[in-house]
């Protein structure tokens, strides 16, 4: 009882404060209308704040006590410069510490600004419902050659959260170029010996924004641009939800995947644009229950299971669900990619609804996946079973489905319904037939090219008891 009267003073309180906060933004407007000098406009704000006595300082007051106005901490507050050039990593991190002690907190970086941040984590536990409101744009430093080398793992990582929600009308601009220009696009970056291409580039390349071992993290609306490596990553996480964000590289650049999931479960993308120079959707290892919808993709490499099952790794992926996409320019469609050697089960994913123009490859199951000139040939392989590829339309420039699934381990329970995949008029020249090896499963019309009717084989009730005994390693 006595808990609930003391929220319901909050409450009324927090009413008040929000009132008195609308009229004095009412009268700033009025009087930048008069005025309108940006500059002016900023130098009034500020002020403003600080009488409204939000954490004027930036050390963390000593008596935590409760929020008595506003539950918004502006960077600006917190000694942030917001000119492009000045380093404002300590501003957001010490904004940061302060909201997260703070339920229903929102930490908040202006519009119309430009913050340099260096390397940062922002990390919980913190108090339930944390946001991070990006307005303004955020720049990583431009140099390579600048980042410390003790982080370049990733630029902003997001580290033990619960309940957190970043969103915004705001840029993370990676600025990548630095990063991309010293390689080829022939060339891939080579993980295997870590081997830069240029003294100045360090061998290692960060991901713009990552979180890790975090749940229930909403991310919308933001756009994240021009990373070095991978744009958007979740890692060992759990109820993700990602929404109306862009995404927006070249089409050179190297290894610039849009978004990574790995070791994640119960995740929904959907309602963004994404155009990369790699994956716009890579699944890697330890996901299940995924659902990928309404996404614009392309430029790109399209939407990717693995690669899995690298140096004898086992790989489990299940329940994937990627529906309602379009694919524009891509080298890959739907795809599925893993190493010969591997371990461990892909099972229950289904590609329905797949929209694509001019894509290279728009179907693909690759079992034999190596980015060095020949592997060895092995008999383990990830298990691949359960795959739906359904009402997967428009036009191709070189192969309209490849399925290459392991010699010892075919692929199980492959379905192809209502496929019509047209050659592109642009490619003409690249044209191949498909690949269909070792893949069994039952197809259903219409389909086109009409040679894809003889893409699967029938039966296989003996080979999916082998397939079984891989799935058991996945629990
Ligand atoms: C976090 O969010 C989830 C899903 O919205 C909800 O079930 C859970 O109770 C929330 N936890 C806290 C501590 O607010
Ligand atoms: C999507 O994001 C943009 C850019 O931040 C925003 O203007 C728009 O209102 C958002 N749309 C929805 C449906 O939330
Ligand atoms: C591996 O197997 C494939 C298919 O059977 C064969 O074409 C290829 O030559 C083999 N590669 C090596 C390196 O043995």
């Amino acid at each position: 009882m006595k808990r609930n009267r003391s929220f319901c003073q909050l409450f009324l309180l927090s009413f008040l404060v929000i009132v008195i906060t609308i009229i004095t933004f009412s009268i700033i407007s009025v009087e930048a209308r008069k005025n309108n000098h940006r500059q002016n406009m900023i130098n009034k704000r500020l002020p403003k704040r600080h009488t409204r006595g939000r954490a004027t300082s930036p050390s963390p007051s000593p008596s935590p006590s409760p929020p008595l106005s506003t539950n918004t901490f502006d960077i600006m507050s917190f000694g942030a410069k917001g000119n492009g050039i000045s380093d404002d990593s300590q501003a957001l991190v010490v904004a940061w510490r302060s909201a997260c002690k703070v339920g229903g907190a929102t930490v908040l970086v202006p519009s119309k600004l430009k913050f340099l941040l260096k390397p940062l984590t922002l990390q919980g536990p913190c108090m339930p419902d944390l946001t991070l409101q990006i307005d303004g744009t955020l720049v990583a430093p431009e140099e390579a050659s600048s980042w410390p080398k003790s982080s370049l793992y990733q630029w902003i990582n997001f580290k033990w959260l619960q309940n957190f929600t970043l969103k915004g009308s705001g840029t993370l601009d990676g600025q990548g170029s630095n990063w991309w220009t010293t390689s080829s696009s022939s060339e891939p970056y080579n993980y295997e010996t870590q081997k830069s291409y240029s003294k100045h580039i360090p061998y290692m390349k960060p991901t713009a924004v990552r979180f890790y071992s975090s749940n229930h993290i909403t991310v919308r609306d933001i756009r994240i641009i021009n990373s070095p490596l991978c744009h958007l990553k979740f890692d060992n996480s759990k109820g993700i939800q990602v929404s109306n964000i862009t995404i927006s590289s070249p089409q050179n650049s190297p290894n610039t995947d849009g978004i990574h999931l790995q070791n994640t479960h119960d995740v929904q993308i959907q309602h963004s644009d994404i155009q990369t120079g790699d994956d716009c959707v890579s699944i890697q290892t330890g996901c299940s229950k995924v659902h990928v919808h309404h996404i614009m993709c392309g430029p790109g490499h399209g939407i990717s299971l693995g690669g899995l099952g690298k140096d004898k790794s086992v790989a489990c992926v299940s329940d994937i669900i990627v529906e309602d996409i379009s694919m524009k320019n891509t080298l890959y469609g739907a795809r599925i990619k893993t190493w010969q050697g591997g371990n461990g089960m892909v099972k229950n994913v289904r590609f329905s609804r797949i929209q694509l123009y001019d894509v290279m490859y728009p179907i693909m199951i690759d079992q034999y996946y190596c980015d060095k000139h020949a592997c060895k040939n092995e008999t383990e392989a990830v298990v691949i079973s359960g795959v739906k590829f359904n009402q997967i339309s428009g036009t191709y420039g070189v192969q309209p489905i490849h399925l290459a699934c392991s010699n010892s381990l075919p692929c199980t329970d492959v379905d192809l319904i209502d496929i019509q995949l047209r050659p592109s008029i642009k490619y003409q020249g690249l044209l191949q037939q498909a690949v269909c090896w070792n893949s069994y499963g039952t197809s259903q019309g219409p389909l086109l090219p009409s040679s894809i009717h003889y893409c699967l084989r029938s039966g296989g009730g003996s080979i999916k008891r082998i397939a079984r005994s891989h799935d058991t390693l996945c629990y």
